[in-house]
Order: C-alpha cells, then sequence, then structure tokens
C-alpha cells in the first residue's frame, strides 16, 4: 500500500468514525429514553420514590392519556419554572411583575378570565368566562387559539401534556390563594 492509499483509507476511518458519532448524538437528542413508571416492587425508599416518580413523567407523556389530576400530583414546578421561560416574553409571573404583551399571570390560577387589572383583553377571552380551573388552563395551553378562537395571545400552544401540567404547577405556585389540585 502506498502511502496516498493509507492516507485515504485512514481518512475512511477517522470520516466514520466521526458520522458514528454525530448520528449517536442526533439519536440521543431525538429519543427520550424510556424508563418504566414505577419500580416492580415497591420499596420503601424516599430516593428510589422519587426516582420513580420522575420516570413515571416519561411513560405518561408516552401513554399520552394519564389525567390532568395525576399529572399535576406528580408535576415537576422546576422544570414549569423553565417552562415559563417561553412565556416570559409576553408575561411576569411576578406579584409585583408589570404586564407586558400578554397580562401578568401571578395568581392566575382560580381567577376569572380575562379578570386582571388594569390589562386590556380581548373580547374573546371576556365573552369566555368562567374562572381559569386546571382543565381549562389546560385547554388553553394545549391550543390557545383552538380553545378560544379570537384570544390576543399569539402562542401556538404546548403539545405535551407533561410540560403543561409542569407549567401549571409552577403557576399555581406563583399565587397567594391557589385552588386545591383536582383529586385524582
Ligand atoms: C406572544 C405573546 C404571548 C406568549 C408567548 C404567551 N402569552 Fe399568554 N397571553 C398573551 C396575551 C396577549 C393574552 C391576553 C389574551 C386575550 O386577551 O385574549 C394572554 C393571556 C394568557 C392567559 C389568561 C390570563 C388571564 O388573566 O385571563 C394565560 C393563563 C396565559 N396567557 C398563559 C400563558 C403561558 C403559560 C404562556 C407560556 C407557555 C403564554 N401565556 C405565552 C400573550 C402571550
Amino acid at each position: 500500500m502506498n502511502m496516498y492509499e493509507f492516507n485515504k483509507m485512514l481518512g475512511a476511518v477517522l470520516g466514520s468514525a466521526l458520522l458514528v458519532m454525530v448520528v449517536n448524538e442526533i439519536g440521543n437528542a431525538l429519543v427520550h429514553p424510556i424508563t418504566p413508571a414505577k419500580a416492580a416492587i415497591a420499596i420503601g425508599d424516599g430516593e428510589a420514590d422519587a426516582k420513580a416518580e420522575k420516570s413515571a413523567d416519561t411513560v405518561k407523556e408516552n401513554a399520552g392519556q394519564a389525567d390532568l389530576a395525576t399529572l399535576l400530583a406528580a408535576a415537576d414546578v422546576a422544570k414549569g419554572a423553565k417552562a415559563a421561560k417561553k412565556c416570559t416574553a409576553c408575561h411576569s409571573f411576578d406579584k409585583d411583575g408589570k404586564h407586558k404583551v400578554g397580562p401578568v399571570l401571578y395568581g392566575v390560577v382560580g381567577r376569572g378570565k380575562g379578570t386582571g387589572t388594569n390589562f386590556k383583553f380581548s373580547a374573546a377571552i371576556v365573552d369566555k368566562g368562567g374562572d381559569w380551573s386546571y382543565g381549562d388552563l389546560d385547554a388553553f395551553l394545549a391550543d390557545p387559539k383552538g380553545y378560544m378562537p379570537g384570544t390576543k395571545m399569539a402562542f401556538k400552544g404546548i403539545a405535551k401534556a407533561t410540560d403543561r401540567a409542569d407549567l401549571i404547577a409552577y403557576m399555581r405556585q406563583n399565587s397567594d390563594s391557589p385552588p386545591a389540585l383536582p383529586a385524582q
């Protein structure tokens, strides 16, 4: 084998190694590993329980049909706080926050729809009426325009039920007296 061939071969080997690495990275980014919801045998160990609860989210998300009460009971407020970054371009979640494009969301859970003070809500939200129950918030955040045609909220919605539950749990914390969580 001459030097030129050897170099070509080396290049091919390095090239495929790099390709494998890249594909692997992409694979990891696209696919969330699935872990079982609960240990088959319940162990009275706080850490194991916490772990089981965390992975329960993954399974519920995949099952796609766990009900809201269950999702809220297992919701991760810290994740919700992170997800809320999608909202902060338009909303403040702080008690003494200011309205932006959207109204301040402090205390919104359980509040009358479109009743925050000093914000010009759309007719759509005012006409919808009623309080922001957990279920209504979930439906609204899944598909704002679908739930409330004519709303001024230009946001496409959050597809994953677990992500919405985490976010709602975060909103619930940003409140003086949020309504009790729905019974499971
Ligand atoms: C592009 C700006 C924008 C983004 C992003 C946005 N919103 Fe809104 N949001 C609005 C506007 C505007 C309204 C007022 C809707 C109306 O009057 O129809 C609103 C209304 C709401 C309401 C009802 C408030 C009330 O007092 O009745 C909730 C709840 C809400 N948004 C939650 C969220 C959450 C949670 C996110 C992030 C996942 C989010 N919004 C992202 C602009 C936005």
